[in-house]
């Protein structure tokens, strides 16, 4: 690989992917929606600001750069949010998807794209089987996970129509430096480290504690996606996961064991889904045997790194 293009650079898995393929010497590029928080602009080799809202603006970006690779990340990922916004969701993450298919279709069907999915295109069944496998029946219970398994329809469509060199790949639920608020772990951290500052009365706010998410750090993640572009097989779907189960409830108390204050905890019904999925974990066999990847940091450590992250940030009054 030689030249990348990253969609949506900017955000929480774009900038460790730019940082990661930087040190790769890889030569990389990426569009971002909005010219302000240019977070990767030093450390890329060029940002091109754009929407990817229609398929002429889609070819101009890959007619400019001509990328060896497209890593797909730009989306709208927060599960509660497509409840709220299901339609403008479906757009962002499926319509233009499939603008960016086309614009690539067009200017040369040589370029490949790794495009990123979720695991909620799992969704959830009664008797569901786990660990979840690339084969697993699916039933997705939410706007986004409909939204990415359209994704995933629409790539295995072009690659069988039109012999277009797309990977899909179903991150499970990755953490980590850098991720917004809206997701549990930056949830619970910005709450602890507002408590330890004497911000937050020492009661933590939370949701559904019941749910159980397979989790793995960003920077193992981006390994994932960086490999799966020299090693993947055309046309195919990989899970990138760590196959363990963990509690909303244990990944409560570990975050809280991680501070030296003592912390009540407050169910808050504002913080709970129309319905949220019960249980997932997926397996990793593939992606290990195919594209020799395997995870390198532990959950506690990725927790740690997010709160030192976070307490340093208030420090120098970034927030
Ligand atoms: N966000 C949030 N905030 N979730 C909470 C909270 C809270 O205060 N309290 C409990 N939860 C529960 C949610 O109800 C859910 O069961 C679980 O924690 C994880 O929530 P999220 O971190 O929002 O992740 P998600 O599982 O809904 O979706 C994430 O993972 C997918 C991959 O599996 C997102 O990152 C998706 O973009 C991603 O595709």
């Amino acid at each position: 690989m030689k030249t990348a293009l990253i969609t949506g650079v900017n955000g929480f898995v774009g900038r460790h992917l730019a940082e990661l393929l930087k040190s790769q010497n890889v030569k990389v590029f990426g569009t971002s929606r909005m010219s302000t928080n240019m977070l990767t602009a030093n450390i890329i080799d060029g940002v091109i600001i754009s929407d990817l809202d229609s398929k002429e603006n889609c070819i101009q970006v890959i007619d400019k750069i001509k990328p060896d690779v497209v890593f797909h990340l730009a989306a709208q990922s927060n599960v509660k949010e497509a409840w709220e916004q299901p339609s403008s969701t479906f757009f962002t993450n499926t319509v233009k998807t499939m603008y960016l298919f086309e614009a690539v279709k067009q200017v040369s069907r040589e370029i490949r794209i790794v495009n990123v999915g979720s695991s909620e295109e799992y969704g959830y069944f009664e008797g569901m089987e786990f660990p979840l496998t690339e084969d697993s029946k699916s039933n997705p219970l939410n706007p986004y996970g409909v939204s990415k398994m359209s994704t995933a329809l629409l790539a295995k469509q072009f690659f069988e129509v039109f012999d277009m060199d797309i990977i899909h790949i179903r991150p499970f639920n990755h953490i980590g430096p850098g991720q917004m608020k809206g997701f549990v772990v930056p949830d619970f951290a910005h709450q602890i480290v507002d408590i330890e500052r004497g911000l937050q009365d020492p009661v933590i706010l939370v949701g559904n504690l019941s749910s159980k998410r397979d989790f793995t750090d960003v920077r193992d993640i981006v390994k994932g996606y960086a490999l799966a572009a020299v090693k993947g097989r055309k046309g195919q779907t990989y899970n990138l996961c760590s196959g363990i189960a963990t509690s909303i409830e244990d990944l409560l108390q570990m975050m809280i064991s991680l501070s030296s204050k003592q912390i009540d905890i407050e169910v808050d019904s504002n913080r709970f889904r129309p319905i949220d999925i019960p249980l997932y974990y997926g397996s990793n066999d593939k992606i290990t045997k195919e594209v020799c990847w395997e995870k390198s940091i532990d959950l506690i450590q990725s927790l740690n790194d997010v709160l030192e992250e976070i307490r340093k940030e208030e420090w120098l009054g970034k927030r």
